[in-house]
């Protein structure tokens, strides 16, 4: 029987030329891909780019797309087809992340190859390595800074070695995840360095201003991303002779996504990293991609048809890569990046649950879930096919994403708590154990950012007494348990497993000094870890604790990303209590977020299904007292299942 074709006769036919060469199994294989993401490609195509011959640049996609799917590896073609059959791999209880710099962890890229046990033990599934490609020389924002987006940075290895990496964590089950930096290029890229030399197809890749009246005018709306060390949007360029759009460092320049142009080659730097072996793709400062006079230039509709083309375009070529979604945005913004409306389930596969990791914070500082309970449960609902990563802390700073409205809907004043968070986690607020550091302090606005590990800001690092380290070390394992018990992928930061504390020489490497984000991204201290199994040791506690949090985790059908999680209200406020609804069986998270015994009574339990409470976290019964209470130690965690 044939089946019918969806996509034009002439997209078939320019992939048949590009294909002509393989066997005829595989030929038709793309044909079905192409038929099933033809009008994802067009449809977004034909909203952002109006003005253009879609159908044309619709065929130019494709060819770019057959032309990766030929020369892909046959390894890799096995993985899409195992990524077909199971479309749900990263929604998988067992999907654990750990996030770092391959030098800062383990020297090279093949020295990340080496530890790949240790991930192991921590039940590791996806590993987030931080920007590698080559980056600008001197500062280069932690190598946000691309400079050539086909070579890696030299002290790490090669394009092979990459290769190599990508290939040895496949086989021990470990997804490799990498950046793809698409908002900016190092003023040292070669497209740059063309502009800047005057040629006009290249200078067409930027936001080139020749004086300040239209800077001046985008200016009124739009945020300050770095106010302390790169104030303003724009930067003089002597070369240009002229204003260059700068969201970020000054050396970072913005690309122009209304030029196709540049779409064509960010299309190509996916297919490249996608045929190394990179599984997951992090679409690094998303929200920014498409400017608009009037508005604040982040989270516009474009940002999103073009994210539909582009994974329209990976669908094709390497089915088995996942995008996720970077967008560090406020919490009505944020489900837009796995679609909404039209673009429901059509754009990123993972974003990141910044709300969820801010409100984790306010809870920890008040002692009280109100907010909390009430703005996440205002969330808007995601698709059943999107997946969360949820994070304790990342190697960004924390910026106080608490939305007024959310605020105001409990009482609260936004200002006044972003201002009460900010002093706790920099220690300065009166009994607060924190030691974070504040960041980006916007005198305009008043918003203090906060850097710190999950150790400083739990207070593990200024803890003196049995007493305090126990409580810090209680919150470190609450935490982890909320994002392990959210549902999404839990990704785990480097050195937080080990509960190291602010790099105190953080100012100290060149390029550093002014941007403390480097305290809370530590070298890994391997001395340290050797402690990691001895349970009389407070690394050994950290450790096991979080590896004990994977591992319930990977048992646990319930925590399957596909169903939400829902907070539960009108229970004690010191306790959060979520609720997921998964066909495998219902899941109740308690978690305790204040340092006294606090309360949940167990005829809730009963009423969303549990009649035979068990706590997968300590492997036992759930006893209710005579008072029909479940009492919860400070800080304590349950994940709450049917034992029945
Ligand atoms: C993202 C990164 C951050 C970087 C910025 C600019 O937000 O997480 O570290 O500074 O993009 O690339």
């Amino acid at each position: 029987m044939a089946l019918l074709h969806t996509a034009p006769a002439e997209a078939h036919s320019a992939a048949a030329e590009v294909l002509a060469g393989l066997d005829p199994t595989r030929r038709e294989a793309f044909g079905l891909r192409l038929d099933r993401w033809y009008e994802d490609l067009i449809s977004g195509l034909e909203h952002v780019y109006p003005e253009h011959n879609c159908a044309a640049l619709a065929l130019a996609l494709v060819r770019h797309a057959a032309a990766a799917y030929r020369d892909r590896d046959p390894e890799l073609h096995r993985l899409d087809e195992a990524r077909l059959l199971r479309p749900d791999w990263l929604q998988q209880p067992e999907m654990v992340g750990y996030a770092c710099y391959a030098d800062r962890f383990a020297g090279t890229l093949a020295g990340v190859g080496e530890h790949a046990g240790y991930l192991e033990e921590l039940g590791v599934h996806y590993l987030h390595l931080m920007p590698l490609l080559r980056p600008r020389d001197g500062d280069n924002d932690g190598g946000y800074a691309v400079a050539d987006y086909r070579t890696i940075r030299p002290d790490l290895g090669t394009v092979e070695d990459l290769r190599a990496l990508a290939t040895t964590l496949r086989h021990r089950g470990i997804s490799l995840v990498l950046d793809l930096v698409l908002n900016h290029v190092a003023r040292e890229h070669e497209w740059a360095v063309k502009a800047r030399a005057g040629d006009p197809a290249y200078q067409k890749y930027f936001y080139l201003y020749p004086d300040r009246s239209l800077p001046d005018q985008y200016e009124q709306t739009l945020p300050d991303v770095f106010p302390d060390f790169a104030p303003g949007n724009f930067t003089w360029d002597e070369d240009l002779n002229g204003w260059v759009w700068t969201t970020f460092n000054e050396w970072q320049w913005d690309v122009n996504w209304a030029n196709p142009e540049v779409l064509l080659e960010y299309v190509d730097v996916i297919f490249f990293l996608a045929n190394l072996g990179v599984e997951v793709l992090r679409l690094d400062a998303i929200a920014f991609l498409w400017k608009r006079l009037g508005t604040t230039c982040q989270n516009q509709a474009e940002v999103h048809s073009l994210t539909q083309v582009l994974r329209a375009a990976a669908r094709l070529a390497c089915p088995a890569v996942a995008f996720k979604a970077e967008a560090i945005v406020g919490p009505r913004d944020l489900a837009q990046y796995f679609g909404q409306g039209e673009h429901a389930g059509r754009v990123s596969d993972l974003a990141y649950h910044n709300s969820l990791m801010v409100q984790l914070w306010s809870m920890i500082a008040t002692g009280d879930v109100h907010l909390s309970a009430s703005a996440l449960g205002a969330l808007p609902a995601i698709p059943t096919t999107a997946t969360w990563v949820t994070y304790v802390r990342c190697h960004d700073d924390i910026g106080w994403a608490i939305d007024d409205g959310d605020a105001a809907a409990v009482g609260l004043n936004g200002a006044l708590h972003r201002a009460f968070l900010a002093d706790w986690y920099s220690g300065t607020y009166a009994g607060s154990p924190a030691a974070g550091l504040v960041f980006q302090h916007n005198e305009q606005t008043g918003d203090r950012r906060i850097s710190g590990t999950s150790a400083s800001l739990c207070g593990l690092a200024t803890a003196t007494t049995a007493e305090d380290e126990g409580l810090a070390l209680a919150r470190m394992f609450l935490v982890h348990a909320v994002v392990g018990g959210w549902g999404g992928v839990p990704v785990i930061w480097s050195g937080d497993e080990l509960g190291l504390p602010n790099d105190p020489a953080w100012a100290s490497e060149p390029g550093h000094e002014d941007d403390n984000r480097w305290a809370h991204r530590p070298r890994l201290d391997w001395a340290l870890a050797a402690h990691r199994t001895d349970l009389t040791t407070t690394t050994g506690k950290v450790f096991q604790g979080i590896a004990h949090v994977s591992r319930v985790r990977a048992a646990l059908p319930q925590l399957h990303a596909s169903a939400p999680s829902e907070v539960l209200h009108g229970t004690d406020p010191g306790v959060l209590a979520t609720l997921r609804r998964h066909p495998s069986g219902v899941f109740v998270g308690l978690y305790n977020v204040t340092d006294s015994w606090r309360s949940f009574p167990v005829a809730r339990l009963a009423q969303v299904g549990i009649t035979t409470p068990f706590d997968a976290l300590s492997g036992h019964d759930l006893a209710a007292g005579f008072d029909g209470l479940v009492w919860l130690s400070p800080y304590a965690a349950r994940w709450v299942i049917d034992g029945g």
